[in-house]
């Protein structure tokens, strides 16, 4: 006789945590997490790794109704980022206070709803307009060196490539045209998520609410008017018809009327939400890791040397979008730092109905928090994991089992439609910075991990800059 399939769970066994969460694995127990609440505050990525130390790849949070589950064995993360990618929602805290902001943006919609805007938006990340992601990327990191002081310096790297991302993404994105606006709408969407991080700050299991309902409904209205600005402003250009950015794509999408009104609001704004602080977060710390591994730096300034001939003042020339190919080094160096700065430093989802994670049984409803941070960090697909070497990802790369957990950009359906985007970006600012510049720990300065929304340094980076 035949029956259902049984569902392969672990071997059942006493867990001390057996009272407080439905899912046979391991985890911390609720004193353990009371006590943890100032460290989950000052330092979640230790936190994160402690956890996984302690209790394994699986770990169950003490949640009975709303079951919670660090994921970091990469089976798991695959089978929920990929594998079985329709049984895993984005109905999670971590994406509904984005929401508050994004509204049903790509980055926050699901079903029918993202299907039909990911294909609205995918045109505006084809290679083939990345060119202009290029030429953009090297005029603001040119105009980012020019604010170095010229015989060298200290200076804070951080701020700079968060101006450099901004004007990336707003020039290349919506058009020079609507800088003005553009720059508004950035505003207004920094101020609203600022409000948003204030609610939710930190993705981990320990929410901490607060009120702040009024403030982000002011926010989200100046949001809403500037967005609108932007819209009228092209509008009233008539560019709408042969420009190949962002807006001009979507404005299409409008008149055809294959996205509603409302969309290109939401739309706006997850861009530029998405694609400004993580690209940022990203150079950041390759600048720091660089300015801390000489040999790292020395191998991508020999590469520069030999393909744009140095800096201005040796006669060299800036980068190109033709020279990327040139470059593996340089984007190596940026692809090592996203393995060890991920700005996404967890992924969450919510299971649709009952799941299988490596053996164990989830049921419906349960958060799984993957990190990429932890997950970058198996010793056995990335040996040494903490030291920083961009070989890992020159010639031959990474190998398969280590590239299937190397997940930055996410994996599955619901990967980065930004990804070359940001790749092309931030190896060619890189390259254009230090053509001409090496970079070096700033005396006295003192590195500290600030992981919200995305893994930034608290309070800016400096980093001591030198012509060569
Ligand atoms: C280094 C830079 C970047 C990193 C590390 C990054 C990381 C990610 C990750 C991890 C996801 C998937 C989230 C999940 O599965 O829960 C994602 C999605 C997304 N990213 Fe990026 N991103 C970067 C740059 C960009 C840029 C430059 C843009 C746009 C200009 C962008 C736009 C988006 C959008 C719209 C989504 C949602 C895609 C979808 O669900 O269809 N990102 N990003």
């Amino acid at each position: 006789m035949t029956g259902p399939t049984p569902v392969p769970t672990a071997p059942q066994r006493s867990r001390a945590n057996a009272r407080y969460t439905p899912v046979d694995a391991d985890g911390p127990l609720p004193h353990h997490m009371v006590a943890a609440v100032p460290r989950i505050r000052a330092d979640p990525l230790a936190f994160l790794a402690s956890v996984h130390e302690r209790w394994g790849d699986l770990v169950a949070f003490p949640m009975p109704r709303l079951p919670v589950v660090l994921v970091t064995s990469p089976t798991a993360a695959r089978r929920i980022l990929v594998d079985n990618h329709r049984g895993w929602s984005k109905r999670t805290a971590q994406y509904g206070a984005l929401s508050a902001v994004t509204g049903s943006g790509l980055l926050t919609s699901e079903g029918e709803v993202w299907r039909e805007r990911r294909r609205a938006a995918q045109p505006a990340f084809h290679p083939g307009g990345l060119s202009a992601v290029a030429e953009q990327s090297v005029a603001a990191a040119q105009r980012m060196r020019a604010a170095w002081p010229q015989g060298g310096g200290v200076v804070d790297v951080d701020a700079g490539g968060l101006q450099a991302t901004l004007e990336v993404v707003g020039r290349t994105l919506f058009g020079a045209d609507v800088a003005e606006d553009g720059e508004r709408l950035v505003a207004a969407v920094l101020e609203a998520l600022e409000v948003v991080v204030g609610r939710v700050r930190t993705p981990l299991p320990l929410w901490l609410p607060t009120p702040a309902r009024r403030r982000l409904r002011r926010a989200v209205a100046a949001l809403d008017a500037s967005a609108g600005a932007v819209v009228a402003r092209r509008r009233a250009q008539g560019a709408d018809g042969d420009d190949g950015d962002l807006l001009a794509l979507l404005l299409r999408a409008v008149d055809s009327g294959d996205l509603a009104p409302e969309g290109l609001r939401d739309e706006l704004v997850t861009m530029v939400i998405a694609g400004h602080e993580t690209v940022a977060s990203a150079l950041t710390w390759t600048l720091h890791l660089l300015s801390r591994e000489q040999e790292a730096q020395g191998r991508v300034a020999e590469e520069l040397d030999a393909v744009l001939g140095g800096g201005d003042a040796r006669g060299g020339r800036p980068p190109t979008w033709d020279d990327l190919r040139s470059l593996p080094r340089t984007r190596a160096a940026v692809e090592e730092s996203l393995r060890l700065f991920p700005p996404a430093w967890v992924l969450s989802r919510r299971a649709v109905a009952e799941d299988v994670l490596d053996g164990v049984a989830v049921p419906a409803g349960t958060t799984a928090i993957v990190s990429p941070w932890l997950l970058h960090r198996r010793p056995e697909l990335f040996p040494d994991p903490e030291a920083y070497r961009p070989e890992r990802f020159e010639e031959g790369g990474l190998g398969r089992e280590a590239r299937a957990a190397y997940v930055p950009f996410g994996a599955g359906p619901r990967l980065c439609i930004g990804r070359d985007f940001a790749l092309v970006e931030a190896t060619l600012v890189l390259a254009e910075l230090l053509r001409g510049a090496s970079v070096h720990p700033a005396p006295g300065e003192r590195v500290r991990v600030e992981a919200l929304v995305t893994m930034r340094p608290r309070d800016g980076l400096r980093l001591e800059v030198r012509p060569r």
